[in-house]
C-alpha cells in the first residue's frame, strides 16, 4: 500500500516522500484495521514531521491526525468490516490500525470528505462553548479566526445555541465565508479599531462569550461585556500572552481554558455528552462540516499542508484516498 513514512525528522511537508510499497499494517486486539478514504489535516501535522509536537512517535511512523474511511477489518463487537468511521490516529496512508475508543460512526448523509476534519474540530468547539462557556442564546458571541477549521465550527454552534456572532477574520474573503456560515456581523481583525467596531455593534455592551484560537485575549477585554467569558482555545499566532489583570477584575471577566485532548485522561464522562449533543446538530441539518475549495490526494497532500500554514486555507482541508465516490 502507499503511506507518507518518516525515518527522521523533516525540515518541513515538502521532504514528505510518499513509499509505495509499504506492507499494511495488522490490527491488535481492540484495534480496527481501517481503508482510509479522506484525510483530515491540520496545522499540528507539520509540527509532528519537524519533531515539534507534544507526539514524537518512534521512528519509523505514519504521521497525520485524523480520517474518514471504511473498516476492513474488526476485533471488536461494536464495529464490524464495512462500517464507514471517521476518528483520530496516523492517517496518511491507504491502510492504518487505530484504538476502536478513537472513532465514530460516520453522521447519516455526511460524505467520507465531509467526516474527515470532524473528531477534533468540532467537539472542541461544542464543548468550549456549551461546558467552558456556557453561552447562552440572545448572548454576543465573538468568533476570532471565525474561518479557520475550529472557528467555523464555532460561528454555527454559537449560532445553533441562538447567540448572535460576530466573527473576525484577516480578509474580505474569510470574512465571507464567515457569514456564509452564519455570522451575524463580520470584522477584519487586521483593522486597528476592530475592538471598537466590536462595542458598535454591541450597542457598547461588548462580548458576552469570545472563543480565541489566535492568541487575541488582551485586545479582547477591551470589547468583553460585565460578566464576560474569553476561551482560550489556541495560539494560532505563534506566541503566548501576559494580561494586565486590571481588566478581568474590573470586567468581571472569567478567562476559560479548554484542552479537548485532555478530557479523556480528566474528564471522559463528558465526552458522550458532547458528542451526543453533536450528533443532535449534525442530525438536524442545523450545522454542517464546512470544507476548504480545493480537495487534496495522497499525492499532493504536502501541499495541502503548506496551504495551511501559509494562512492560504478556511474551514478543513481534506485530502481524499483512492479515487472513490465522495457522495458516499
Ligand atoms: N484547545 C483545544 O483543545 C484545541 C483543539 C483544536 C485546535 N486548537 C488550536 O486552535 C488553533 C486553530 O486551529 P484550527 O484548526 O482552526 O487552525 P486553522 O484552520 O489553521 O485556522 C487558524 C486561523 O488562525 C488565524 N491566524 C491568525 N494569526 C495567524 C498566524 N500568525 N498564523 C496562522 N494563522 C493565524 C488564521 O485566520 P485569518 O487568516 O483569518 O487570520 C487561520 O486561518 C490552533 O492553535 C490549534 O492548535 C485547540
Amino acid at each position: 500500500m502507499k503511506a507518507y513514512v518518516v525515518n527522521q525528522w523533516l525540515k518541513g511537508p515538502e521532504d514528505l516522500v510518499l513509499s509505495t510499497n509499504v506492507p499494511e499494517p495488522e490490527p491488535k486486539q481492540g484495534e480496527l484495521q481501517i481503508e482510509v478514504k479522506a484525510i483530515g489535516l491540520n496545522f499540528f501535522d507539520t509540527l509532528m514531521i519537524q519533531g515539534r509536537y507534544q507526539i514524537k512517535p518512534p521512528f519509523p511512523f505514519v504521521p497525520g491526525g485524523e480520517f474518514a474511511g471504511v473498516v476492513k477489518k474488526s476485533t471488536v463487537s461494536q464495529y464490524k468490516a464495512g462500517d464507514r468511521v471517521f476518528g483520530s490516529g496516523f492517517s496518511f496512508a491507504e491502510v492504518i490500525t487505530v484504538e476502536a475508543s478513537k472513532v465514530l460512526p460516520i453522521p447519516k448523509n455526511f460524505s467520507f470528505e465531509q467526516a474527515a476534519g470532524l473528531y477534533i474540530t468540532w467537539p472542541t468547539s461544542y464543548a468550549a462553548l456549551v461546558l467552558r462557556a456556557q453561552l447562552k442564546a440572545g448572548e454576543y458571541c465573538l468568533v476570532h479566526a471565525a474561518a479557520g477549521g475550529v472557528g467555523i465550527a464555532a460561528v454555527q454552534i454559537a449560532k445553533a445555541i441562538g447567540a448572535k456572532v460576530i466573527a473576525t477574520a484577516g480578509s474580505t474573503d474569510k470574512l465571507e465565508i464567515a457569514k456564509k456560515f452564519g455570522a451575524d456581523y463580520a470584522v477584519n481583525y487586521r483593522d486597528k479599531d476592530w475592538t471598537e467596531q466590536v462595542k458598535k455593534i454591541t450597542n457598547g455592551h461588548g462580548a458576552d462569550v469570545v472563543y480565541d484560537p489566535v492568541g487575541l485575549i488582551e485586545q479582547s477585554t477591551k470589547c468583553t461585556a460585565w460578566n464576560g467569558r474569553i476561551l482560550v482555545v489556541g495560539f494560532a499566532k505563534g506566541t503566548f500572552e501576559k494580561l494586565p489583570t486590571n481588566r478581568v477584575l474590573l470586567k468581571n471577566i472569567s478567562i476559560v481554558g479548554i484542552h479537548w485532548g485532555a478530557y479523556t485522561k480528566n474528564e471522559p464522562e463528558s465526552i458522550p455528552k458532547v458528542w451526543e449533543g453533536l450528533f443532535g446538530l449534525f442530525e438536524s441539518g442545523r450545522v454542517q462540516p464546512a470544507l476548504y475549495h480545493k480537495v487534496y490526494n495522497l499525492a499532493n497532500l504536502p501541499q495541502g499542508m503548506d496551504a495551511i500554514n501559509n494562512r492560504e486555507t478556511y474551514a478543513k482541508v481534506v485530502a481524499t484516498v483512492g479515487g472513490h465516490d465522495s457522495k458516499i
